[in-house]
C-alpha cells in the first residue's frame, strides 16, 4: 500500500522564480527519507529539519519508507527554502491535514528544529510567479509577508510555525494586509556639500547623473575621487515604481532586501578589486546574479580601477554593451538584467601623481595603461581628470549641495523620459548606438563639429555615439531643445583618448 500526495512549491531560477511539485511517497518498509530530483546539500538537508519540526510541534512522523521527489527535475533546486512544502506534503500523505485544502496553496519557508519558520529569499519573484501561475493563495513565514504583498491580486497567508500550515489549511489565517504607504524618499548618505573646489568634476557627476552615463575620474591619491563618487546616489533621481519592485526583486534573491517592503533608494555597489569575473557578471553551479545585476537602475562603482583583473574588466564589456548578462551553465541559459551607471576611479599612474611630476618611467606608464585596455576605456561617456583642490578653493567652502543639483537632475531626466518614451531607454546613456543616432540627430554645424573630432582620428565610432548622448544630456540639462556647438564642445572635452590625449 502507498500513499502519494503533493504540494505546490518555487524555486528561485536566476532572477525569476519557477513552480516545484514536491511529491510524497509513503510505503510499507524499512523506515527511511529519501530526497530525489536535483537537491543541493541544503534541500538533502531538509530531511533532518523536517523530521525534527514534525516531531516538536507534536505531528507523528511516520516511520515508512518516505520518497520526497521535487519536479521538474531538470531543475537544480537549491537552499532550505523547500522545508515547508516537502513537511506540508508529509503531513498530507500521513493523513494530518487534509490534502484537498492543500491543493489550493503554494507554501515556502525554512524550517527550524523546533517548528518556527524562518524567511527566505526571493519572495517577491515568487509571489510574482504564484500570481502568474494562477495561484490563490501563498503561505510563507512572517518575515517574508511584507514584500510578497507587494504583489497585488494574491493572497499572502504568513505563518509562524509549522502547526499554523494546519490552520492555513482550514481557511483560519487571514490575508496579510500590508501598510503600503511608501516611505518618504530620504537621500541619505553622503552630500556633495563636503566637497571643496572640485568645479569640473562635479559638473561631470552631475552630467553622469542626469543622463546616466558611465563616468571615469583619474587623478591623484587623495584628491577626492572616491569622495565624489559616493556622493553620485545623493543626486540621483528616485526610483520610479517598477524599477523599485525590480530592484527588490534582484535584492531580496541575492539575500539582501530591505527587511520591509519595497527597496526605496538606489543601489549602490561598489565590489572590492580582488572580485572575480562569477562575482562581478554572476555565475556558479546555480547560476546567481553578480554585482551588475544588483547595480541594476544604480550605480556600480569600481574604485582603483587597475587594480581589478584584467579578466575582471573584459567581463564587464558584454555587459555595457546590452544591459544585460548572458550566463551559461550545464547546457541551461540565463539572462541576469544588469542595467547601472558605471562610474570608477583611477590614478593616471602607479606614482599617482601623474602630469609633469609623475616620477614613473615611460615603461612604467605603458604597462599602466595596458591594464586599461582602450575598449573598456572606450565605454566610459565621461573621462574626468580630478585635480587636486587649490588652497583658496579649500577655504572657499562648498561649491554645490546634493539638493541643488538633484533638482536640476530630476528636470534633465524629465525631458528625456518624454523624448524617449517607447524606445525602451530612460535615458541618453542607455541609447545604444544606431537609436542615437536616429534620434539626437544634431542641427548640421554640431554634426560637423562632431564629425571633425572623429576625422582627427581620436574618437572611435562608439566615442562619437557617446560624445552625441553626453552632449544632448548637456543640453537637456540646460533646458534646449537643439544641441548647440558649446553642448558638443563640452562633451568632447570630456573624451580622453588612450594614453591621455583630448580627443
Ligand atoms: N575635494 C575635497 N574636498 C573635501 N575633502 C577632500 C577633498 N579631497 C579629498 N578630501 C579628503 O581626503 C580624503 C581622501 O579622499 P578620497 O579618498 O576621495 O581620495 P582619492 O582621490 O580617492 O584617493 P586615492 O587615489 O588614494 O584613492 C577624503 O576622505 C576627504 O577627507
Ligand atoms: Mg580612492
Ligand atoms: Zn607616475
Amino acid at each position: 500500500m502507498t500513499v502519494l500526495a503533493k504540494a505546490t512549491t518555487y524555486a528561485i531560477d536566476g532572477v525569476h522564480a519557477r513552480r516545484v511539485t514536491v511529491e510524497v511517497d509513503i510505503r510499507r518498509g524499512l523506515p527511511s527519507f529519501c530526497v530525489v530530483g536535483l537537491p543541493d546539500t541544503a534541500v538533502r538537508e531538509s530531511r533532518e529539519r523536517v523530521r525534527a519540526a514534525m516531531l516538536n510541534e507534536e505531528f507523528e512522523f511516520p516511520q515508512r519508507r518516505i520518497t520526497v521527489n521535487l519536479a521538474p527535475a531538470d531543475l537544480q533546486k537549491a537552499g532550505p527554502a523547500f522545508d515547508l512544502a516537502i513537511a506540508g506534503a508529509l503531513l498530507a500523505a500521513s493523513g494530518q491535514i487534509p490534502s484537498d485544502q492543500l491543493d489550493r496553496l503554494a507554501l515556502v519557508g525554512e524550517l527550524s528544529l523546533d517548528g518556527g519558520l524562518r524567511g527566505v529569499r526571493g519572495s517577491l519573484a515568487i509571489a510574482e510567479a504564484a500570481r502568474r501561475d494562477g495561484t490563490t493563495a501563498l503561505v510563507l513565514p512572517f518575515d517574508n509577508a511584507t514584500e510578497a504583498s507587494l504583489v497585488s491580486e494574491l493572497a499572502v497567508l504568513p505563518v509562524r510555525r509549522l502547526s499554523d500550515l494546519a490552520r492555513a489549511c482550514a481557511g483560519e489565517v487571514p490575508p496579510f494586509e500590508a501598510d503600503q504607504a511608501r516611505a518618504e524618499y530620504a537621500a541619505e548618505g553622503p552630500d556633495l556639500k563636503d566637497m571643496r573646489g572640485h568645479r569640473f568634476s562635479q559638473r561631470a557627476l552631475e552630467i553622469a547623473a542626469a543622463g546616466g552615463h558611465n563616468v571615469l575620474f583619474s587623478g591623484p591619491p587623495g584628491c577626492g575621487k572616491t569622495m565624489l563618487a559616493r556622493r553620485l546616489p545623493s543626486i540621483l533621481p528616485e526610483l520610479t515604481g517598477d524599477e523599485a519592485l525590480e530592484v527588490t526583486r534582484l535584492q531580496s534573491i541575492a539575500g539582501h532586501a530591505a527587511p520591509r517592503g519595497l527597496a526605496c533608494r538606489r543601489p549602490f555597489r561598489a565590489p572590492h578589486h580582488t572580485i572575480s569575473a562569477a562575482g562581478l557578471v554572476g555565475g556558479g553551479s546555480v547560476p546567481t546574479p553578480g554585482e551588475v545585476t544588483l547595480a541594476t537602475n544604480g550605480v556600480l562603482f569600481l574604485d582603483e580601477l587597475a587594480e581589478f583583473s584584467t579578466r575582471t574588466l573584459e567581463s564587464l564589456r558584454q555587459p555595457l554593451e546590452d544591459g544585460s548578462v548572458t550566463v551559461t551553465r550545464s547546457q541551461r541559459t540565463h539572462v541576469f538584467p544588469a542595467r547601472f551607471m558605471l562610474v570608477a576611479a583611477t590614478n593616471p599612474c602607479p606614482c599617482g601623481v601623474g602630469g609633469e611630476r609623475c616620477r614613473c618611467t615611460p615603461n612604467e606608464v605603458a604597462r599602466y595603461a595596458r591594464r586599461l585596455s582602450g575598449p573598456l576605456l572606450d565605454r566610459f561617456d565621461i573621462h574626468c581628470s580630478v585635480e587636486r583642490p587649490t588652497a583658496s578653493e579649500v577655504e572657499a567652502g562648498p561649491v554645490t549641495c546634493s539638493e541643488e543639483v538633484r533638482v536640476r537632475v530630476g528636470a534633465a531626466r524629465a525631458i528625456q523620459a518624454k523624448r524617449l518614451a517607447g524606445t525602451g531607454a530612460h535615458c541618453n546613456g542607455q541609447l545604444d548606438g544606431s537609436q542615437a543616432r536616429r534620434i539626437l540627430e544634431p542641427v548640421a554645424r554640431v554634426r560637423q563639429q562632431l564629425g571633425d573630432a572623429y576625422r582627427r582620428g581620436t574618437l572611435t565610432l562608439r566615442g562619437y555615439d557617446r560624445a552625441l548622448r553626453v552632449a544632448r544630456t548637456i543640453a537637456d540639462l540646460d533646458g534646449h531643445a537643439q544641441i548647440g556647438e558649446a553642448h558638443m564642445a563640452e562633451a568632447l572635452a570630456f573624451r580622453v583618448a588612450e594614453g591621455g590625449g583630448e580627443a
